[in-house]
């Protein structure tokens, strides 16, 4: 727990489900107010609701697409008019799905790219101008992934989103640094949530993934909801334009680890 994060202000986008469902969690628990952001009913942000408040936490929920302006705007606007602040501003709403590259649509690719890298931009936005106006000292964290590192076949819409989400986190730490707006990515690896859901129910693709993975088993969405308590609180207070990768060591090339080149 990170005492400082007590009565903070934050925004999670996608946050019904899966790591955005988490770290929502994870923040009520810190005594955060917090701003669930869903897009679709059937993600039941009503369910998150109540096991908050019943938990004793604040929060409040606003339906809206990440690659909508205005509804980014309208999030930002119903932080403050309902908690007169924003502190933090989580970009987690994502997609991906795989197509050979030869047969991926101009659609898919806007789509995946609009969602995952401009809904990220304007999350970041409209979050710093506000922090920029009130003079406030804020965190912005991006939901990435490996594959801001890891280059992945037959989901490229979804690699050139995570990577430009790296670049466009490095540069906005950068920007703001003299504002004391602190901007930094979590690379999460496969982690149990309905994104995988499929892939995890048939054995022999579970096993494929388990064997990328150095600590051998599937990250849990609150392995990377602490990560983002600790890098919204000032334990992280120097750490601005970098990346948290929460992999259990996906990115450490898990082909070398017999010792053999
Ligand atoms: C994707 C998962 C995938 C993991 C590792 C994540 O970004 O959402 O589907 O299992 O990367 O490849």
């Amino acid at each position: 727990m990170y005492a400082d994060l007590q009565g903070k202000v934050v925004i999670i986008t996608g946050a019904a489900t899966g790591i955005g469902k988490a770290i929502a969690k994870r923040f009520a628990e810190e005594k955060c107010k917090v701003v669930i952001n869903y897009f679709s009913e059937e993600e039941n942000p009503e369910e998150l609701l109540k096991e908050i408040e019943q938990g004793g936490g604040t929060a409040s929920i606003i339906q809206g697409d990440v690659t909508k302006e205005a509804d980014v705007e309208a999030f930002v606007k119903f932080a403050h008019d309902t908690y007169g602040s924003l502190d933090i501003y989580v970009n987690n709403a994502g997609i991906e799905n795989e197509v050979p590259t030869e047969r991926l649509s101009l659609e898919d690719w806007n789509k995946v790219l609009n969602t995952n890298l401009t809904g990220t931009f304007l999350g970041c936005r409209e979050a710093a101008e506000y922090m920029l106006k009130n003079d406030i000292k804020g965190s912005i964290i991006n939901i990435s992934s490996v594959h801001e590192i890891i280059p992945w076949p037959h989901f490229v819409h979804y690699a050139a989103s995570k990577g430009g989400v790296k670049l466009l986190m490095e540069s906005l730490a950068l920007e703001f640094a003299p504002d004391g707006i602190r901007v930094n990515n979590i690379a999460p690896g496969a982690i149990d949530t309905p994104i995988n859901a499929e892939k995890f129910s048939d054995p022999e693709k579970k096993k494929g993934v388990e064997k990328l993975i150095p600590l051998g088993y599937i990250g849990e969405p609150g392995q990377i909801a602490s990560c983002a308590a600790f890098l919204a609180s000032e334990q992280a207070g120097y750490v601005t334009g970098t990346t948290l990768i929460a992999d259990g060591g996906m990115t450490k090339y898990p082909g070398f680890q017999a010792g053999k080149g």
